[in-house]
Protein backbone atom coordinates (compact mmCIF):
# COMPACT_ATOMS: atom_id res chain seq x y z
CA UNK A 1 0.00 0.00 0.00
CA UNK A 2 2.73 2.22 0.71
CA UNK A 3 6.28 1.97 -0.09
CA UNK A 4 9.31 3.67 1.17
CA UNK A 5 12.44 2.76 -1.11
CA UNK A 6 15.85 4.33 0.10
CA UNK A 7 14.26 7.70 0.73
CA UNK A 8 16.24 10.79 1.83
CA UNK A 9 15.40 14.52 2.57
CA UNK A 10 18.86 16.57 3.14
CA UNK A 11 18.72 20.28 4.38
CA UNK A 12 21.24 22.45 3.38
CA UNK A 13 21.76 25.28 6.54
CA UNK A 14 23.69 28.05 8.08
CA UNK A 15 25.17 27.76 10.99
CA UNK A 16 24.57 31.28 13.11
CA UNK A 17 26.17 34.71 12.29
CA UNK A 18 25.99 36.12 8.69
CA UNK A 19 29.39 33.80 7.82
CA UNK A 20 28.05 30.60 9.72
CA UNK A 21 28.99 27.96 8.40
CA UNK A 22 27.00 25.46 6.07
CA UNK A 23 25.94 22.07 7.11
CA UNK A 24 23.39 19.81 5.76
CA UNK A 25 21.14 18.12 8.12
CA UNK A 26 20.35 14.72 7.13
CA UNK A 27 16.77 14.77 8.15
CA UNK A 28 15.76 11.01 6.29
CA UNK A 29 18.84 9.29 5.75
CA UNK A 30 17.93 6.23 3.51
CA UNK A 31 14.91 5.02 5.03
CA UNK A 32 13.02 2.04 3.60
CA UNK A 33 9.17 0.44 4.43
CA UNK A 34 6.40 -0.75 3.21
CA UNK A 35 2.72 -0.37 4.78
CA UNK A 36 0.36 -3.10 4.30
CA UNK A 37 -3.46 -1.98 3.42
CA UNK A 38 -5.24 -2.33 6.85
CA UNK A 39 -2.05 -2.02 8.57
CA UNK A 40 -1.48 0.58 11.29
CA UNK A 41 2.35 1.53 12.03
CA UNK A 42 3.87 3.77 14.09
CA UNK A 43 6.96 6.02 13.49
CA UNK A 44 8.64 7.04 17.11
CA UNK A 45 11.30 9.10 18.00
CA UNK A 46 12.38 12.16 19.99
CA UNK A 47 12.30 15.53 18.60
CA UNK A 48 14.69 15.86 15.50
CA UNK A 49 14.60 12.38 14.32
CA UNK A 50 12.94 13.17 11.14
CA UNK A 51 9.64 11.74 11.51
CA UNK A 52 7.58 14.55 9.87
CA UNK A 53 10.11 15.25 7.51
CA UNK A 54 9.55 11.67 6.63
CA UNK A 55 5.58 11.61 6.69
CA UNK A 56 5.65 14.98 4.68
CA UNK A 57 8.01 13.36 1.65
CA UNK A 58 4.81 10.48 1.58
CA UNK A 59 2.44 12.58 1.09
CA UNK A 60 4.41 15.08 -0.78
CA UNK A 61 4.13 18.09 0.64
CA UNK A 62 8.20 17.39 1.17
CA UNK A 63 9.97 16.73 -2.20
CA UNK A 64 13.01 14.19 -1.14
CA UNK A 65 16.18 14.69 -2.14
CA UNK A 66 16.62 11.19 -3.78
CA UNK A 67 14.34 7.68 -3.35
CA UNK A 68 10.96 7.35 -4.37
CA UNK A 69 7.72 6.67 -2.85
CA UNK A 70 4.77 4.25 -4.21
CA UNK A 71 1.19 4.01 -2.95
CA UNK A 72 -0.47 1.12 -4.42
CA UNK A 73 2.37 0.83 -6.71
CA UNK A 74 2.34 4.02 -7.98
CA UNK A 75 5.07 6.04 -8.02
CA UNK A 76 4.01 9.48 -5.97
CA UNK A 77 7.67 11.75 -6.32
CA UNK A 78 7.38 14.40 -8.51
CA UNK A 79 3.51 14.36 -9.09
CA UNK A 80 1.73 18.09 -9.90
CA UNK A 81 -1.62 19.70 -10.46
CA UNK A 82 -4.82 16.76 -11.54
CA UNK A 83 -2.36 14.06 -11.03
CA UNK A 84 -1.12 14.84 -7.64
CA UNK A 85 -5.02 15.21 -6.58
CA UNK A 86 -5.99 11.62 -8.08
CA UNK A 87 -2.83 9.74 -7.13
CA UNK A 88 -1.99 11.49 -3.76
CA UNK A 89 -4.79 13.51 -2.23
CA UNK A 90 -7.69 11.50 -2.66
CA UNK A 91 -5.52 8.75 -1.24
CA UNK A 92 -3.71 10.27 1.80
CA UNK A 93 -4.83 13.03 4.16
CA UNK A 94 -2.95 14.37 7.11
CA UNK A 95 -4.42 15.09 10.77
CA UNK A 96 -1.42 17.58 12.50
CA UNK A 97 -0.60 17.94 16.14
CA UNK A 98 -2.61 21.27 16.61
CA UNK A 99 -5.93 21.93 15.46
CA UNK A 100 -5.71 25.31 17.08
CA UNK A 101 -3.41 26.22 14.25
CA UNK A 102 -3.87 23.57 11.64
CA UNK A 103 -7.61 24.52 11.21
CA UNK A 104 -8.17 28.03 9.38
CA UNK A 105 -9.96 30.28 12.41
CA UNK A 106 -11.92 32.40 9.74
CA UNK A 107 -13.79 29.08 8.74
CA UNK A 108 -17.01 27.76 10.19
CA UNK A 109 -16.78 23.70 10.86
CA UNK A 110 -18.97 23.05 8.06
CA UNK A 111 -16.47 24.66 5.49
CA UNK A 112 -13.49 23.45 6.90
CA UNK A 113 -14.66 19.66 6.39
CA UNK A 114 -16.17 20.57 2.58
CA UNK A 115 -12.91 22.12 1.65
CA UNK A 116 -10.60 18.86 1.24
CA UNK A 117 -13.86 17.77 -1.15
CA UNK A 118 -14.33 20.60 -3.10
CA UNK A 119 -11.30 20.72 -4.19
CA UNK A 120 -11.29 17.59 -6.15
CA UNK A 121 -14.96 17.97 -7.64
CA UNK A 122 -18.17 19.74 -7.94
CA UNK A 123 -21.04 18.81 -5.76
CA UNK A 124 -24.35 20.23 -4.67
CA UNK A 125 -24.91 21.59 -1.08
CA UNK A 126 -27.71 19.38 0.14
CA UNK A 127 -25.39 16.62 -0.19
CA UNK A 128 -22.59 18.39 1.33
CA UNK A 129 -24.45 18.87 3.95
CA UNK A 130 -25.38 15.02 4.69
CA UNK A 131 -21.78 14.63 4.38
CA UNK A 132 -20.44 16.78 6.85
CA UNK A 133 -23.20 15.53 9.38
CA UNK A 134 -22.48 12.27 8.53
CA UNK A 135 -18.88 12.45 9.51
CA UNK A 136 -19.05 14.48 12.17
CA UNK A 137 -21.65 11.92 13.81
CA UNK A 138 -19.11 9.48 13.43
CA UNK A 139 -16.35 11.38 14.40
CA UNK A 140 -18.74 11.90 17.95
CA UNK A 141 -19.92 15.16 16.99
CA UNK A 142 -22.86 16.90 17.13
CA UNK A 143 -24.04 18.15 13.74
CA UNK A 144 -25.41 21.16 14.63
CA UNK A 145 -21.56 21.82 15.54
CA UNK A 146 -21.19 22.40 12.26
CA UNK A 147 -22.13 26.62 12.17
CA UNK A 148 -18.93 27.17 15.00
CA UNK A 149 -15.67 28.58 14.20
CA UNK A 150 -12.62 26.33 15.85
CA UNK A 151 -12.32 29.42 18.34
CA UNK A 152 -15.47 28.55 19.72
CA UNK A 153 -14.83 24.41 20.56
CA UNK A 154 -12.45 22.64 22.74
CA UNK A 155 -8.96 21.14 21.74
CA UNK A 156 -10.57 17.50 21.84
CA UNK A 157 -13.32 18.79 19.49
CA UNK A 158 -11.51 20.80 17.10
CA UNK A 159 -9.14 17.51 16.54
CA UNK A 160 -11.96 15.64 15.82
CA UNK A 161 -13.20 18.34 12.85
CA UNK A 162 -9.75 18.17 11.78
CA UNK A 163 -10.16 14.08 11.87
CA UNK A 164 -13.41 14.38 10.00
CA UNK A 165 -11.61 16.84 7.27
CA UNK A 166 -9.27 14.02 6.25
CA UNK A 167 -12.07 11.21 6.47
CA UNK A 168 -14.26 13.72 3.73
CA UNK A 169 -12.26 12.25 0.65
CA UNK A 170 -12.77 9.17 1.45
CA UNK A 171 -8.81 8.49 1.90
CA UNK A 172 -7.29 5.22 2.23
CA UNK A 173 -4.48 6.38 4.38
CA UNK A 174 -4.26 8.61 7.17
CA UNK A 175 -1.25 10.56 8.15
CA UNK A 176 -1.31 11.37 11.58
CA UNK A 177 1.34 13.67 13.19
CA UNK A 178 1.37 13.72 16.96
CA UNK A 179 -2.46 14.00 16.47
CA UNK A 180 -3.13 13.98 20.77
CA UNK A 181 0.02 15.58 21.84
CA UNK A 182 -1.29 19.28 22.28
CA UNK A 183 -4.50 17.24 23.94
CA UNK A 184 -5.21 16.60 27.43
CA UNK A 185 -4.83 12.89 28.98
CA UNK A 186 -8.24 12.17 29.18
CA UNK A 187 -9.31 13.70 25.89
CA UNK A 188 -6.06 11.90 24.53
CA UNK A 189 -7.52 8.68 25.80
CA UNK A 190 -10.82 8.95 23.65
CA UNK A 191 -9.77 10.27 20.25
CA UNK A 192 -7.30 7.63 20.24
CA UNK A 193 -10.23 5.30 20.73
CA UNK A 194 -11.73 7.24 17.88
CA UNK A 195 -8.68 6.49 15.75
CA UNK A 196 -9.00 3.06 16.39
CA UNK A 197 -12.87 2.37 15.64
CA UNK A 198 -12.54 5.16 12.66
CA UNK A 199 -9.97 2.69 11.09
CA UNK A 200 -12.09 -0.57 11.52
CA UNK A 201 -15.54 1.60 10.13
CA UNK A 202 -13.12 2.76 6.84
CA UNK A 203 -10.75 0.00 6.47
CA UNK A 204 -8.20 2.50 6.74
CA UNK A 205 -4.24 2.15 6.81
CA UNK A 206 -2.31 4.72 9.36
CA UNK A 207 0.94 6.19 9.59
CA UNK A 208 0.55 7.20 13.33
CA UNK A 209 4.01 9.85 14.25
CA UNK A 210 4.77 10.08 18.42
CA UNK A 211 7.54 10.57 20.21
CA UNK A 212 5.68 8.18 23.06
CA UNK A 213 6.02 5.00 22.72
CA UNK A 214 2.65 4.81 25.46
CA UNK A 215 0.57 6.47 23.03
CA UNK A 216 1.54 4.16 20.26
CA UNK A 217 0.56 1.17 21.58
CA UNK A 218 -2.77 1.16 21.76
CA UNK A 219 -2.96 2.50 18.32
CA UNK A 220 -0.29 0.64 15.87
CA UNK A 221 0.61 -3.00 15.70
CA UNK A 222 3.96 -2.54 14.21
CA UNK A 223 6.52 0.47 15.68
CA UNK A 224 9.57 1.74 13.55
CA UNK A 225 11.92 3.78 15.75
CA UNK A 226 13.78 6.38 14.21
CA UNK A 227 16.74 7.95 15.61
CA UNK A 228 18.65 11.04 13.77
CA UNK A 229 17.00 10.35 9.94
CA UNK A 230 17.27 6.18 10.69
CA UNK A 231 15.21 3.55 11.37
CA UNK A 232 16.70 2.00 13.84
CA UNK A 233 14.71 -0.88 14.96
CA UNK A 234 11.38 -2.13 13.55
CA UNK A 235 8.97 -4.96 15.03
CA UNK A 236 5.51 -5.73 16.68
CA UNK A 237 4.62 -2.97 18.82
CA UNK A 238 3.99 -4.92 22.03
CA UNK A 239 6.75 -7.07 21.94
CA UNK A 240 8.94 -3.94 20.90
CA UNK A 241 7.89 -2.56 24.28
CA UNK A 242 8.49 -5.33 26.59
CA UNK A 243 11.79 -6.31 25.05
CA UNK A 244 13.42 -3.43 23.26
CA UNK A 245 17.11 -4.69 20.79
CA UNK A 246 18.14 -1.61 20.60
CA UNK A 247 19.91 0.73 23.37
CA UNK A 248 17.94 4.13 21.95
CA UNK A 249 14.52 2.08 22.11
CA UNK A 250 15.11 1.01 25.71
CA UNK A 251 15.92 4.86 26.26
CA UNK A 252 12.39 6.09 24.90
CA UNK A 253 10.61 3.40 27.00
CA UNK A 254 12.32 4.15 30.68
CA UNK A 255 11.57 7.99 29.70
CA UNK A 256 8.08 6.94 29.48
CA UNK A 257 7.92 4.89 32.78
CA UNK A 258 10.66 7.35 34.71
CA UNK A 259 11.31 10.77 33.52
CA UNK A 260 14.10 12.05 34.59
CA UNK A 261 14.89 15.45 32.59
CA UNK A 262 18.41 14.76 34.15
CA UNK A 263 19.72 11.31 33.08
CA UNK A 264 22.64 12.40 30.84
CA UNK A 265 21.62 9.67 28.41
CA UNK A 266 18.50 11.61 27.38
CA UNK A 267 19.89 14.59 26.55
CA UNK A 268 18.70 15.23 23.08
CA UNK A 269 20.90 14.64 19.74
CA UNK A 270 22.36 17.48 19.11
CA UNK A 271 21.86 19.23 15.61
CA UNK A 272 24.78 18.92 14.54
CA UNK A 273 24.94 15.43 15.32
CA UNK A 274 22.71 14.35 12.84
CA UNK A 275 25.08 16.05 9.79
CA UNK A 276 27.88 14.73 11.07
CA UNK A 277 27.18 10.76 11.23
CA UNK A 278 28.76 10.19 8.30
CA UNK A 279 31.94 10.89 10.43
CA UNK A 280 31.89 7.31 10.82
CA UNK A 281 30.42 5.02 13.16
CA UNK A 282 26.67 4.07 15.00
CA UNK A 283 24.99 7.04 15.40
CA UNK A 284 23.86 6.38 18.91
CA UNK A 285 27.26 5.75 19.71
CA UNK A 286 27.49 9.04 22.00
CA UNK A 287 24.95 8.50 24.00
CA UNK A 288 24.99 4.21 24.29
CA UNK A 289 26.12 2.50 27.41
CA UNK A 290 26.65 -0.67 25.37
CA UNK A 291 28.84 1.04 22.68
CA UNK A 292 32.36 -0.44 22.50
CA UNK A 293 35.24 0.51 20.07
CA UNK A 294 33.94 -1.40 17.92
CA UNK A 295 30.49 0.90 17.33
CA UNK A 296 32.96 3.40 16.08
CA UNK A 297 33.43 2.04 12.46
CA UNK A 298 30.01 0.57 12.18
CA UNK A 299 27.27 2.69 11.05
CA UNK A 300 24.81 -0.19 9.63
CA UNK A 301 21.25 -0.38 8.14
CA UNK A 302 18.39 -2.58 10.48
CA UNK A 303 19.32 -6.21 9.88
CA UNK A 304 16.68 -9.00 10.45
CA UNK A 305 16.97 -10.81 13.97
CA UNK A 306 14.04 -12.48 13.86
CA UNK A 307 11.13 -13.35 11.44
CA UNK A 308 9.34 -10.10 12.62
CA UNK A 309 11.92 -7.86 14.21
CA UNK A 310 14.98 -5.79 13.07
CA UNK A 311 17.61 -3.68 14.30
CA UNK A 312 20.82 -1.86 13.41
CA UNK A 313 23.01 -2.52 16.77
CA UNK A 314 26.02 -4.84 17.10
CA UNK A 315 25.09 -5.42 20.93
CA UNK A 316 21.21 -6.36 20.29
CA UNK A 317 21.61 -9.64 22.08
CA UNK A 318 23.41 -7.90 24.97
CA UNK A 319 20.60 -5.10 24.76
CA UNK A 320 18.09 -7.71 24.96
CA UNK A 321 19.88 -9.90 27.43
CA UNK A 322 19.45 -6.93 30.03
CA UNK A 323 15.50 -5.41 29.06
CA UNK A 324 14.74 -9.10 30.09
N1 LIG B 1 12.69 23.13 6.18
C1 LIG B 1 13.74 22.76 6.93
N2 LIG B 1 14.93 23.35 6.80
C2 LIG B 1 16.02 22.96 7.49
N3 LIG B 1 16.00 21.96 8.39
C3 LIG B 1 14.85 21.33 8.59
C4 LIG B 1 13.64 21.67 7.88
N4 LIG B 1 12.65 20.86 8.28
C5 LIG B 1 13.19 20.04 9.21
N5 LIG B 1 14.50 20.31 9.40
C6 LIG B 1 15.43 19.61 10.31
O1 LIG B 1 15.33 18.22 10.07
C7 LIG B 1 15.39 17.49 11.28
C8 LIG B 1 14.15 16.62 11.42
O2 LIG B 1 13.00 17.46 11.61
P1 LIG B 1 11.53 16.88 11.77
O3 LIG B 1 10.61 18.02 11.92
O4 LIG B 1 11.27 15.91 10.68
O5 LIG B 1 11.65 16.08 13.15
P2 LIG B 1 10.54 15.41 14.05
O6 LIG B 1 11.02 14.05 14.36
O7 LIG B 1 9.20 15.55 13.40
O8 LIG B 1 10.58 16.31 15.37
P3 LIG B 1 9.40 16.77 16.37
O9 LIG B 1 9.14 15.60 17.25
O10 LIG B 1 10.00 17.92 17.12
O11 LIG B 1 8.21 17.17 15.54
C9 LIG B 1 15.56 18.52 12.38
O12 LIG B 1 16.92 18.60 12.71
C10 LIG B 1 15.04 19.79 11.75
O13 LIG B 1 15.66 20.91 12.32
MG1 LIG C 1 7.43 16.52 13.94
Amino acid sequence: MVEVRNLKKHFAVRGRGLWGKKYVVKAVDDVSFFVKEGESVAIVGESGSGKSTLIRCINGLVKPTSGEVFLDGEPVVGLKGREYKEKVARKVQMVFQDPTTSLNPRLRVFDIIVEPVLAQRRILKAHLVDIVNDLLRKVGLDPKLSDRYPGELSGGQCQRVAIARALSVRPKILLLDEPTSSLDVSVQAQVLKLLNELRQTFHLTYIFVSHDLGVVRNVAETVFVMYLGKIVEVGPTEKVIDRPLHPYTKLLIESIFYPDPDAEMRKPAIMSEAGMTVNGGCRFKTRCPFSTKECESYDMEAFEVSKDRSVSCIKWEEVAEWSS
